[in-house]
Parts: C-alpha cells; sequence; structure tokens
C-alpha cells in the first residue's frame, strides 16, 4: 500500500462554484480553513505562509490568481511570471490540501462591476504611486474570501501596507476571517523573497541588495539612539543613491496599521516602508523600528 501523504490527495479546483460550495461543506462539517492568498510563482515566502497556514487549520487553501484589477495599465499583467506546473508541485510538497485557480472570467464574468476600496490606509505610499491598486486587492481578497470561506486568512508582512488595507477591511466590513500576518522571508543575500525578483539579471539583483542594506543602516541608526525621521530617511535615500540602477519611488516611516507618517521614531511603533526601481523592475519592502 502506498504510504499516506498530504501529496497525494491536494486537490485543484479551478471553478468558483465548485470552490465556493467545497468551502461551505467542509466548513460545515467543523473543519477550519486557513486561505494564503497568491498570483503564483511560488516562492519560500509564500511557502512559509502555507506553514503559518497549516499550524492553525484543518484545511489549507492557497489560491493562485493574477489579478488583473490591481495592476495598472502599464504594468507587468501581461508579462507577469505564470508558472502553474512548477506552483501546483511545490504545493505538493508542503502539505496544501486545495489549489483554487479560477479564471479571470469567472472572477470577473462579462459586465462585471463591484468593486470595494478602502479609502485611508491605502492612500499614500504605494497608493500615490499605483492608483486603484489596493481597490483591486481588496475586491479580490473579499471576492476569495466570499468563495473560500476562511477562518484565517493569511498574508505576508513583506507588503506591509497591503496587510494594513486588508485588515482594515475586514474590520471596517465586519468580515469574520482573523487575518494573520507572517514575517518577512529574506532570501541569504538579504533581498525579500518576491515573484518579481525573477525579472532581475545577476547586476540588477546585485543593486537591489542596497534595499535591504539601507533599512538594516536605518535600524542600527534607531537602535543606537537616533529618533529623528529625516535623518533616518536621508541615511536611506544616501544609500540607495549609490546605485546607479536604484531610483526611490518613496521612503517613509509610518504607523503599521494606519500608514500615517510619523513625526518621531517610537521604537516599537514604527515601521519604515519604501518603494523603489532598480532599472525596470519595481521592487517593495519594510522593516520594524
Ligand atoms: P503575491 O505577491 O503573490 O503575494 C502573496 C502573499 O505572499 C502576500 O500576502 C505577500 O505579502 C506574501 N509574500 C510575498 N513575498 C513575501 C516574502 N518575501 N515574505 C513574506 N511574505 C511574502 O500579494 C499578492 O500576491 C496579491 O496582492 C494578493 C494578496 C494575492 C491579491 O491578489
Amino acid at each position: 500500500m502506498l504510504p499516506h501523504t498530504q501529496n497525494l490527495i491536494m486537490q485543484t479546483i479551478q471553478s468558483v462554484n465548485e470552490m465556493q460550495s467545497h468551502a461551505i461543506s467542509m466548513r460545515s462539517s467543523g473543519r477550519l480553513i486557513a486561505l494564503v492568498p497568491t498570483m503564483g510563482s511560488l516562492h519560500e515566502g509564500h511557502l512559509k505562509l502555507v506553514d503559518i497556514a497549516k499550524d492553525r487549520a484543518d484545511k489549507v487553501i492557497v489560491s493562485i490568481f493574477v489579478n488583473p484589477t490591481q495592476f495598472g495599465p502599464s504594468e507587468d499583467y501581461a508579462n507577469y511570471p505564470r508558472v502553474l506546473e512548477a506552483d501546483l508541485e511545490k504545493c505538493r510538497e508542503r502539505g496544501v490540501d486545495i489549489v483554487f485557480t479560477p479564471s479571470v472570467e469567472d472572477i470577473y464574468p462579462k459586465g462585471y462591476s463591484t468593486y470595494v476600496s478602502e479609502e485611508v490606509v491605502g492612500s499614500g505610499l504605494c497608493g500615490v504611486s499605483r492608483p486603484n491598486h489596493f481597490r483591486g486587492v481588496t475586491t479580490v481578497c473579499l471576492k476569495l474570501f466570499n468563495i473560500t470561506r476562511p477562518d484565517f486568512a493569511i498574508f505576508g508582512q513583506k507588503d506591509a501596507q497591503q496587510c494594513a488595507v486588508i485588515k482594515k477591511m475586514v474590520t471596517d466590513l465586519n468580515y469574520s476571517a482573523e487575518v494573520v500576518v507572517g514575517p518577512i522571508h529574506r532570501d541569504e543575500d538579504g533581498l525579500a523573497a518576491s515573484s518579481r525578483n525573477a525579472y532581475l539579471t545577476s547586476a540588477q539583483r546585485e543593486a537591489a541588495l542596497a534595499i535591504p542594506q539601507s533599512l538594516k543602516i536605518a535600524q542600527k541608526m534607531v537602535s543606537e539612539g537616533t529618533r529623528s525621521v529625516d535623518r533616518v530617511m536621508a541615511e536611506i535615500i544616501h544609500h540607495l543613491s549609490l546605485s546607479r540602477r536604484v531610483r526611490v519611488i518613496y521612503v517613509q516611516i509610518v504607523d503599521p496599521t494606519t500608514m500615517e507618517p510619523v513625526r518621531e521614531i517610537v521604537p516599537g511603533k514604527c515601521i519604515v516602508c519604501l518603494a523603489a526601481w532598480v532599472d525596470q523592475v519595481r521592487l517593495i519592502d519594510n522593516a520594524a523600528f
């Protein structure tokens, strides 16, 4: 007899209706469900969220959906990496129960016209440089929640503003899922894992390392007593400007719940968020003080 492994029983569901009725019946039989929403091209950062999901719930659903409504017209929707077979294999190895891979037509049928938008937490930082991005994220996440009925929705701190926006949406709309945030996973060289890192050449990746390095410098300044927002931001910008490939989109020190800029650094109560272009690749990162 074959050994009983999770690999053999992982289900892949494409249909929204089938996923929803399956989720409803899992819930009614008392199973705790965790959802890890992703856009695929899975890396260790995503898979660590799967581990968190497995610790919390009986059934782990990973959704893989490159969501068109969160990309701007000049962004990388068409070129976003899509590697479904490899993703399914990673999910199988990690013990995921269900991979939900809906089509764009099933999520946004012809004539679709309802959007959810959080209007404060998502308005600064990436909300400025990517108008409508968070509206697309909240809309698809609420739809994924309604389809998969999670007790726990697992997100990564890598996208700190996304976490804050989703938490606000869940609170404001009285949604019953608990939002759980997993820590940033970094590759060995310090760069935060991201599906977009696949776009980087090795020279660009080398240049991108200025991002985590600048955050480390900032953390060291704060741990050594600096409390001035201006001084810490200036140091980060200076470090990033040493590489001719890196162009800063924003650097801000903010409250992690409201995403509002703070006036003074209070350790334990603020994070620094940054976005930068490394040549044509847009990367984000953040660190807590
Ligand atoms: P995606 O970029 O695929 O990320 C899916 C989840 O993985 C997000 O919660 C993200 O914060 C988390 N994640 C990515 N890289 C990480 C890292 N290095 N460490 C920890 N967590 C990491 O974020 C999205 O997709 C989409 O906006 C989505 C929420 C799926 C809505 O379409």
